[in-house]
């Protein structure tokens, strides 16, 4: 695994340079994450498929403001995407990630062939309490995180690196991430939607509850789904191989990779 700055953003790679004749998965972590959320499918995936994960603008090594739109982010991936020269790209994001991910399936139907929505919704609304403790008093976030982010029964040791991470960030970017979801809704639009999407979710996840992916299934045309016991949200970090294998499968599946 390599790690990269084109231009300003930082990424992980599976394997650089990139396969040409390959098609590109391009994960996006959460709401003031970063791209260590997805180093596992980086890894595990790559070699048929060519694996990149990104830290957005204001995240983990990039440089930049954070965002306070989807639409923002998702102009930036697009950026990126066309800059680096990434071939055949598939977005695979979690929660405020799985929303860009929608807002580039929607925005560049052309550019983009496939998509995989991990723990996330078409609508995002977050409570106000998530919003006000990041403005206050972020410490008490990140515990608050820890509560809500992994099934009970993930050890609590699983998550320590993603908070950490999380702790490192700006609170004002990750403020502009939770407000980004906070207006985030193309529910009415899921049905423009043409291109091959799987929805992965997870049983225990208390900030995008199955729900939403049921939402997204019903609404995508041929979305394929993965519901993955025993986790929570942050799924990739909980159930690394299970999360890899459903992708695997998804890509074998639509002949991607
Ligand atoms: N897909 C499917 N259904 C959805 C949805 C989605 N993406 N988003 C909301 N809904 C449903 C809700 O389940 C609810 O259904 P119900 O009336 O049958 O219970 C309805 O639409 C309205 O919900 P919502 O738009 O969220 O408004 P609200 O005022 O009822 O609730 C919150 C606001 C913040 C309390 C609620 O959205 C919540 O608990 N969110 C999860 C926690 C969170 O902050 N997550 C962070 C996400 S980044």
């Amino acid at each position: 695994m390599e790690t990269i700055k084109h231009n300003s953003i930082n990424f992980i790679a599976g394997a650089w340079p990139l396969d040409p004749a390959r098609p590109t998965i391009l994960f996006i972590h959460g709401s003031g994450e970063s791209s260590l959320l997805w180093e596992a499918q980086v890894e595990a995936l790559a070699g048929r498929i060519n694996t990149i994960a990104l830290d957005l603008p204001g995240h983990g090594a990039s440089d930049g403001p954070g965002r306070d739109s989807v639409s923002d982010y998702a102009r930036d991936v697009m950026a990126f995407v066309e800059d680096a020269g990434t071939p055949d790209p598939v977005p695979c994001g979690l929660s405020i990630g799985g929303a860009i991910a929608q807002q580039l399936l929607l925005d560049y139907p052309q550019k983009i062939k496939a998509g995989i929505l991990v723990s996330t919704g078409a609508r995002l609304k977050v409570m106000p309490q998530i919003i006000e403790a990041i403005e206050t008093d972020y410490e008490q976030f990140i515990a608050m995180s820890r509560m809500f982010a992994a099934s009970e029964k993930t050890p609590p040791a699983l998550l320590d690196s993603l908070m950490q991470d999380t702790a490192q960030c700006a609170p004002r970017v990750t403020a502009g991430d939770f407000r980004a979801c906070d207006r985030f809704d193309v529910m009415a639009r899921l049905g423009e939607i043409a291109v091959p999407v799987l929805v992965i979710s997870a049983e225990d996840d208390k900030l995008t509850p199955p729900k939403y992916s049921d939402f997204l299934v019903a609404h995508i045309k041929g979305a394929a789904r993965c519901n993955i016991p025993d986790a929570g949200h942050v799924v990739p970090v909980e159930k690394p191989e299970a999360v890899s294998e459903a992708i695997r499968a998804f890509m074998a599946d639509f002949d991607l990779g």
